[in-house]
């Protein structure tokens, strides 16, 4: 293993957006990868970087101190599929429908959409015959959607990419964006981008996890390195409007324990929502711009990942299994952080066929199919894909039905 530790690192650094000072409030150490999933026996040279977050003093942006280099995040084998999640693929459903009805209803309009994955979102726009493009650097998702019927291009989406595709195929209506835009460290040249293709009366919507949910449920696991910003109202205004745009409205989403779809135009072109303000207010009183807030949110990942441990350990002391269940990108902090082993959690169950037969990053603990979860069941489920809870716990409901239980970890530990 290589990589950094806390060793002589300083805890403050530039903010990536303003220049102002961010100052760290956490750290979870060295941390591999979040997507890296290892195949058994190759795990040699695996890459490691310091995780550690801040806040920016003056523009309020959440972000990380480290950045890990974009192509060794997201590459022709990046393993995460959005359609994995049956009520994700359901939400996209009906974004994709709502822009049919609101945004492109006029002639010819064309759609971009920045992170398309395997097409989740765009699949049901291709199906009613409008043109779009989904921008990906993973081939193999870009693969995926092109199975699905949706024209992709496999690029990272910036202000050299966004040039190109406005040359091609003129300007876009519609510039979308889900769980991906946070991701971008050089997020000001995504904005350029957005600047050159958008067409004068078009909206940027982005969807993102949204901070005060992060903060209020203690998702200490939201922090790795695909979420390079974690994203408030207040820091997304101040980011936007740096690069001559307006954030006209704002929605909160119950999806991923707790996001928020945020809409963007050139200035004057749309009338702002009265949302934006009252989130302002309320995010004001959340005390989301104050270092306490982090602090404390800090202190509360300690207390989760000792009560986690003396859990797993006294379940395992009495002789009871515990697997895991969702292999997920935050899982890498969650284990790497807490400390989890193969002794504790034998292995973890995904339904994604690129991590089965892997080894999670970091810990190296093994991913099997959903079928080794009932063969036989354990008697504990260490649920990494908390954001799914409902839909994961309907689907295993034989689990709990035949005495096994769910443990969770945020807002607090706790077995159902
Ligand atoms: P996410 O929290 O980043 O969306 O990742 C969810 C992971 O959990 C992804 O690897 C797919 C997996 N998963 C299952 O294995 N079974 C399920 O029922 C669901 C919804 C997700």
């Amino acid at each position: 293993a290589q990589g950094p530790d806390r060793e002589g690192r300083p805890d403050m650094s530039l903010c990536r957006i303003c220049g102002g000072t961010v100052t760290e409030f956490v750290e979870f150490g060295r941390q591999p990868i979040s997507d890296a999933f290892l195949v058994p026996g190759r795990t040699d040279g695996e890459y490691f970087y310091h995780l550690a977050a801040g806040l920016c003093q003056s523009c309020t942006m959440v972000q990380l101190l480290a950045e890990v280099p974009r192509e060794m995040m997201f590459h022709e084998d990046y393993p995460y599929r959005t359609s994995e999640s049956a009520s994700m693929a359901k939400h996209f459903e009906l974004v994709a429908k709502r822009f049919l009805e609101t945004e492109l209803t006029g002639p010819d309009p064309f759609v971009v959409e920045i992170g398309s994955n395997d097409g989740v979102m765009l699949k049901t726009i291709s199906d009613a015959g409008v043109r779009h493009l989904g921008v990906d650097p993973s081939a193999g998702a870009a693969r995926a959607a092109e199975r699905a019927g949706v024209r992709a291009r496999v690029d990272f989406f910036e202000k050299t990419s966004a040039a190109a595709i406005r040359q091609a195929d003129g300007p876009a209506k519609v510039i979308f964006s889900a769980n991906t835009f946070s991701h971008i460290p050089y997020i000001g040249s995504v904005l350029e981008g957005v600047g050159e293709l958008l067409a004068d009366d078009g909206v940027f919507v982005f969807e993102e996890r949204y901070l005060a949910d992060i903060v209020a449920s203690k998702a200490f696991d939201q922090i790795y390195d695909e979420h390079y910003y974690l994203f408030c109202v207040r820091s997304v205004r101040n980011l936007v409007e740096r690069y001559g745009f307006e954030l006209v409205d704002v929605e909160h989403l119950a999806v991923h324990g707790g996001a928020a779809r945020y809409t963007v135009a050139r200035p004057g072109a749309r009338r702002p929502n009265a949302a934006v303000a009252e989130f302002l207010d309320r995010e004001a009183s959340l005390g989301l711009a104050d270092l306490a807030t982090f602090t404390q949110f800090a202190a509360n990942a300690k207390v989760i990942r000792d009560d986690l441990m003396t859990l797993l350990r006294d379940l395992r002391a009495k002789g009871k299994t515990i697997v895991g269940y969702g292999a997920t990108a935050k899982s890498a902090t969650a284990i790497n952080y807490c400390g989890i082993t193969t002794e504790l959690v034998p292995y973890v169950c995904d339904s994604t066929p690129d991590k089965q037969g892997k080894l999670m990053p970091g810990s190296h603990i093994p991913v099997r199919p959903p079928a080794a979860f009932s063969a036989p069941y354990p008697d504990y489920a260490l649920l990494f894909a908390w954001n799914h809870a409902e839909e994961v716990m309907a689907k295993e409901k034989e689990f709990q039905e035949s005495g096994g239980k769910w443990i969770l970890y945020v807002p607090d530990v706790h077995v159902v």
